[in-house]
């Protein structure tokens, strides 16, 4: 089915998401949107995230995507429900694949889940986690500096390090623990650092991977997938500034990125 696969975050974070989909579905176009003047969503109260994200997907409705993932895990845990009730196209979030891939590999059953303010507060993690095995030990921790660092481009150097060691010192004691998920889809371009700063002691989990094997597998079930030979072509959108989101996506996909739309998304009251 030649309909594009729509992926949305607050600012550049679901790129890590978006590498992963590039990388497991190569045949497929992707339209990404960026709310990036209104990010960070992670201090935002329930119903401005709900609004927001709205407000993207709204945006892709009327580019015909065949699938939406929302690749923050924020929006996910505000608005994952209730999308996939009232869309009529498959919705897939972050959470549930990213607690399957700690479950694959905690050997400890004792996990660690680094997140925003609002990803923590909803405990969506500790319910994905706790509905699969309910022996799970897990400590949650809200990282709010990190994802303005990353839409910055502060993604390593001294800087980077000293902020992620000061936000990872609660879990440092926390000897049990072997697995610990970047609840957050921006954590994973400064995955380098986190992995240094915890030790090699703890395996350090993104939940791309899995969110991109979970497409893959719903449109194969749903015989959506692209089988024709057309060259991919990605669309990138964001709302604020489209050169720093230019810069931060060469960095980190694997593929260039020439053009990036901007675009203005709910009233202008709410930015
Ligand atoms: N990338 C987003 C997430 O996965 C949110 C970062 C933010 O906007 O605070 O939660």
């Amino acid at each position: 089915m030649d309909y594009p696969i729509g992926v949305i975050d607050s600012g550049v974070g679901g790129l890590t998401v978006a590498r992963e989909l590039m990388r497991q579905l190569p045949k497929e176009n992707l339209i990404y949107v960026g709310d990036t003047l209104r990010c960070p969503y992670g201090p935002r109260p329930e119903a401005e995230v709900v609004e927001f994200t709205w407000d993207m997907v709204n945006f892709l409705l009327e580019k015909n995507i065949k699938m939406l993932v929302i690749a923050c895990n924020t929006a996910t845990a505000f608005t994952l429900e209730e999308l996939k009730q009232k869309l009529d196209i498959p919705v897939v979030g972050v959470i549930e694949p990213g607690a399957r891939a700690a479950i694959k590999t905690t050997k400890t059953n004792h996990i660690g889940v680094l997140g925003t303010e609002g990803t923590i507060r909803s405990h969506a993690y500790r319910k994905a986690l706790k509905n699969i095995n309910n022996e799970l030990q897990i400590e949650g921790l809200a990282c709010p500096a990190f994802a303005p660092m990353v839409e910055k481009g502060v993604v390593s150097g001294p800087l980077a390090r000293q902020v992620i060691e000061e936000a990872l010192t609660p879990l440092k004691d926390w000897k049990e623990m072997d697995t610990l998920i970047l609840g957050c889809t921006h954590y994973p371009i400064i995955k380098p650092v986190i992995e240094e700063v915890i030790g090699e002691s703890v395996d350090v989990i993104s939940s791309g991977d899995e969110t991109a094997r979970e497409v893959s597998a719903i449109l194969g079930f749903k015989r959506q997938l692209y089988e024709g030979d057309r060259p991919v072509s990605h669309q990138f959108y964001a709302t604020g500034d489209t050169h720093l989101f230019m810069k931060i996506a060469n960095m980190w996909l694997k593929q260039p990125v020439t053009e990036v739309g901007r675009i203005q998304l709910g009233s202008p009251q709410s930015i």
